[in-house]
């Protein structure tokens, strides 16, 4: 039989189920669901952590959830973009974080530091800082940022984290960065998709060069949902450059991230179509956010796409053991409603629980 013919055979056969061990470029997962970066809003300005954000990893990482991505973690100490981020700006704070990767790997589980620019800021003359947009950056702070997302990273691995996220979604510096609607530069990093995305290429290079062996991951938009923005087909060619040069894998999201009113069997999984697209053409591990809510759709998006993991943040804002609940059957989908209240109750907690 035609080597081909068989291949398509075998690979046709193969279920792929969400509670099954899986590994993906130097991460192994007990099962295929990944925590999405959830930012807690409860780092200190220098980027220490308070003991609560110790309580909510844990009990998370006890929930059985496969990975575990952090919420956004900035780069930089200048970077005032929101309040409450956690920060690997120095390496004064690699021995807080060395305990959060201790507590999380205890159960099992392995954890990626989200590495984010909110924002580039300057002192200006006379002036406190002032966010500068990539229209108004030097080309030597661009490689600074490059630089401190490589430093970051070299700190991420000194703190025993499995891999790292170039967060270059939802308008954050890097997604702006990358954005025709943001970028208009006529240098080496504007213009064209090449030289628009130069700056993802680069930070993934650095970051290699700087913390070797982690895995690197990015999460980005599939479309910024903006006139003039980033749109899809724009968006596959940066994923395709992005695995050319060795991203290990790849999460698709969206600006407009937490779309609202998500219903089990409803309307679930509204980045599907694009990351099914991305996954034909890449041989990098797709995952997928953005309202997943029942196995029912889980399984139908592992054994009808390429996807190999599935992304979930508001569902272990409402229960972080969900995933121990679906695989025992007690439930079969997540109780939240998408009501997005989190995004404004401290903590982030969901307003559901006691
Ligand atoms: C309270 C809250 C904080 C979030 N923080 C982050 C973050 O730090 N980084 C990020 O990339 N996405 C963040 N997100 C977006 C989620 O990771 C996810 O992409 C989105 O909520 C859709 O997935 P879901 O339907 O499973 O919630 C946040 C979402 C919520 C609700
Ligand atoms: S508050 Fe609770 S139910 Fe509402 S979106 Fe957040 S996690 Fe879901």
């Amino acid at each position: 039989m035609d080597n081909q013919i068989m291949q398509d055979l075998v690979g046709k056969s193969k279920t792929k189920k969400v509670f099954e061990e899986v590994s993906v470029n130097r991460l192994k997962l007990k099962n295929r669901l990944v925590r999405s970066a959830t930012w807690e809003g409860l780092g200190m300005p220098d980027g220490s952590l308070p003991e609560e954000v110790f309580e909510i990893y844990e009990e998370l990482a006890k929930g059985g959830v496969g990975a575990i991505i952090t919420g956004f973690t900035s780069v930089s100490a200048d970077d005032f973009y929101f309040n409450g981020m956690m920060r690997l700006c120095s390496d004064d704070l690699i021995p807080q974080y060395k305990r959060l990767t201790d507590i999380i790997h205890k159960q099992n589980c392995p954890v990626i530091a989200q590495l984010a620019l909110g924002a580039y800021y300057r002192v200006c003359e006379g002036e406190a800082y002032r966010q500068i947009e990539p229209d108004g950056m030097t080309a030597d702070e661009i490689r600074q940022v490059v630089g401190i997302f490589g430093e970051a990273a070299r700190r991420a691995k000194d703190a025993g984290f499995d891999g790292v996220q170039i967060h270059a979604a939802h308008f954050f510096f890097l997604s702006r960065f990358i954005s025709p609607a943001v970028n208009h530069r006529n240098d080496v990093y504007g213009g064209s998709t090449e030289n628009r995305s130069r700056i993802l290429t680069e930070a993934l290079q650095e970051i290699r060069r700087n913390a070797p062996g982690l895995h690197v991951t990015v999460k980005i938009n599939s479309s910024d949902f903006t006139h003039g923005g980033l749109t899809s087909e724009e968006s596959l060619k940066i994923c395709r450059m992005l695995a050319d040069v060795g991203i290990d894998s790849i999460e698709v999201s969206g600006n407009g991230t937490s779309v609202g009113g998500i219903r089990a069997h409803v309307n679930e999984a509204y980045f599907k179509e694009f990351a099914a697209r991305l996954a034909e053409t890449v041989s990098v591990p797709v995952i997928l956010v953005g309202g997943l809510r029942s196995v029912e759709e889980m399984e139908s998006v592992l054994n009808d796409t390429k996807i190999e993991l599935l992304s979930l943040s508001r569902p272990l804002l409402r229960e972080p053991d969900l995933p121990l609940k679906l695989e025992s059957g007690e439930s079969t989908e997540s109780q939240c409603v998408s009501c997005n209240a989190c995004y404004s109750s401290r903590a982030h907690k969901c307003v559901f629980r006691r």
